[in-house]
């Protein structure tokens, strides 16, 4: 954990606050690459996930910015109303679960709400190294969209395009239009980052329109979505703790945490949620079927380690040394 203290605090937009966060000590911070986010600690130790937006020759901070969530008890209540300017904060260090590809040749970047902040911080890299880049903008309205003067300055080339107040239809046919117009060639990469139906909006659409699976890069913070088919497929497998030799049955539906503790193993946890890495562990047995944000895909791939928080198992026994 890194102790930080809060440099600045802004009004983005209606209900988006930012915060620079610079080292409480003077040092410098560790490198970032545009789509990383860190880890906040909250009251009560809860870890909460926030994208970057700085911009490349914005090097001495970290900028994140936060939307005001109205059922928020904890994260976003807390850094809206009660973290100003002088506070010392606890974060992780910049984690990349959302890199660019700088091979690509050209970069579609779609926004939705609070979704632009790593976006921004993208879209500015390629800006600045001349990039062939556009980014389309979804916000609820003008007053709702954070950065909005920069990227204004941008809305003359067509490299912003914002698109505000549309409902689902209206949305969905907008995204039909983007991504059709877009004629698909080798080396276009498709970064989306926002709300979840806005997310799925974008790849049914990009995928109608010829986007192969492998150009579309998305970013979800916590759980990956389940379907109820999914669960309702859910089968109990065995997880045995290899250095005590202890073992539980995973019902359907519940978490190998959850199973753990009645045999009496209690895992270190934080967001319960598959994104912070405090639960994670090393997989000696067993296919896990992944379901968390914080694995990259190559060491999901690599089936070695898993969340024990949201994820299951996809053979019969999974051994974790623990
Ligand atoms: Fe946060 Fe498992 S407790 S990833």
């Amino acid at each position: 954990m890194i102790l930080v203290r809060v440099r600045d605090v802004r009004v983005e937009a209606e209900d988006i606050r930012s915060i620079d966060l610079v080292s409480a000590d003077g040092s410098m911070l560790p490198a970032w690459t545009p789509g990383a986010h860190i880890e906040v600690q909250l009251p009560g130790g809860l870890m909460r996930p926030y994208s970057l937006f700085n911009g490349p020759e914005e090097t001495d901070c970290y900028r994140i910015a936060i939307k005001r969530d109205p059922a928020s008890r904890g994260g976003s209540a807390v850094l809206h109303e009660s973290v100003a300017r002088g506070d010392n904060l606890h974060i992780s260090a910049p984690r990349n679960l959302f890199q660019l590809d700088l091979q690509a040749k050209r970069f579609v970047l779609i926004a939705g709400g609070i979704g632009i902040t790593p976006i921004f911080s993208m879209f500015r890299a390629l800006i600045a190294a001349d990039r062939d880049v556009t980014l389309h903008y979804f916000a609820r309205g003008a007053a709702h969209a954070a950065f909005a003067d920069t990227l204004f300055e941008h809305s003359a080339t067509r490299q912003v395009n914002c698109h505000f107040g549309l409902d689902e239809a209206a949305t969905r046919a907008r995204l039909h239009e983007i991504l059709g117009d877009h004629a698909v060639a080798m080396g276009d990469a498709l970064y989306i980052c926002g709300p979840t139906p806005l997310m799925e909006l974008v790849t049914t659409q990009a995928h109608s329109t010829g986007w192969p699976e492998a150009a579309i890069h998305r970013e979800s913070f916590g759980a990956i979505a389940v379907s109820p088919k999914q669960h309702d497929a859910e089968k109990s497998f065995e997880v045995v703790f290899a250095r005590s030799g202890k073992r539980c049955v995973v019902a359907p539906g519940q978490t190998i945490i959850a199973a753990a503790a009645e045999v009496g193993i209690v895992f270190d946890t934080s967001c319960e949620q598959g994104f912070c890495g405090c639960c994670l562990s090393r997989v000696l047995e067993g296919e896990p079927e992944h379901r968390d944000g914080y694995l990259s895909k190559a060491e999901q791939a690599a089936g070695d380690q898993i969340m024990p928080c949201i994820s299951r198992c996809k053979s019969a026994r999974l051994v974790l040394d623990i």
